[in-house]
């Protein structure tokens, strides 16, 4: 059973086995929770992104699956890279985020880690509304079979924070 925590902070200073990237598909960086990775992580990740573009990842990672690479200088052992879909207001892509959370956790317990650090993704740059993306993400973490113990969603700031109690509350 995976116990699933809530913490207001930056995803780049949790000591867990591995933390979640909420990534472009190019895999070469970005804002947000990519940037601060990146940036605190240091070029080791971006070494390891370029060689899944040049190896398995050719056009890119597909939003809804993931992949990891060292986590470098963070106190984490992996990032596990995964590409959240842009909101629309008139295609639904809920699977898709779902799917986010699904793989990650299918990567970590390839990996045999046992503690995951997850962002709100898709909820920043991407759009996701809060309410929504919070109920989507706890209901992939519940559903999933996996050796995971502690699933710890970092949220970076309060709305973010209160949208995903009220979720884990069940609201
Ligand atoms: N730690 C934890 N959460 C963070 C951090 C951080 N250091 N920085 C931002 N966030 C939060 C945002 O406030 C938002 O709630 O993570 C959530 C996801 O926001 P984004 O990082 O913008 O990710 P996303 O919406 O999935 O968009 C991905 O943005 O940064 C680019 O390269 C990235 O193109 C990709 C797109």
């Amino acid at each position: 059973m995976t116990n699933i925590t809530l913490i207001l902070g930056d995803i780049t200073d949790q000591t867990v086995d591995a933390v979640v990237n909420a990534a472009n598909s190019s895999l070469l960086g970005g804002g947000g929770v990519d940037g601060a990775i990146h940036r605190r992580g240091g070029s080791d990740i971006l070494d390891e992104c370029r060689a899944l573009r040049a190896s398995h990842y050719g056009g890119g990672l597909p939003a809804g699956q993931a992949v990891a690479t060292t986590a470098g200088r963070l106190p984490a052992r992996w990032v596990i890279h995964t590409v959240g879909p842009v909101f629309s207001a008139n295609e639904d892509r809920s699977a898709t985020l779902a799917s986010c959370y699904r793989e990650s956790l299918r990567v970590a317990d390839e990996l045999g880690v046992r503690t995951v650090a997850f962002p709100a993704v898709s909820t920043g740059v991407y759009r996701w509304p809060l309410t929504d993306a919070a109920r989507i993400a706890l209901d992939a973490v519940r559903a999933a079979d996996t050796s995971v113990t502690e699933a710890r969603f970092v949220l970076f700031d309060q709305p973010a924070y209160d949208a995903f109690e009220t979720a884990l509350r069940g609201d």
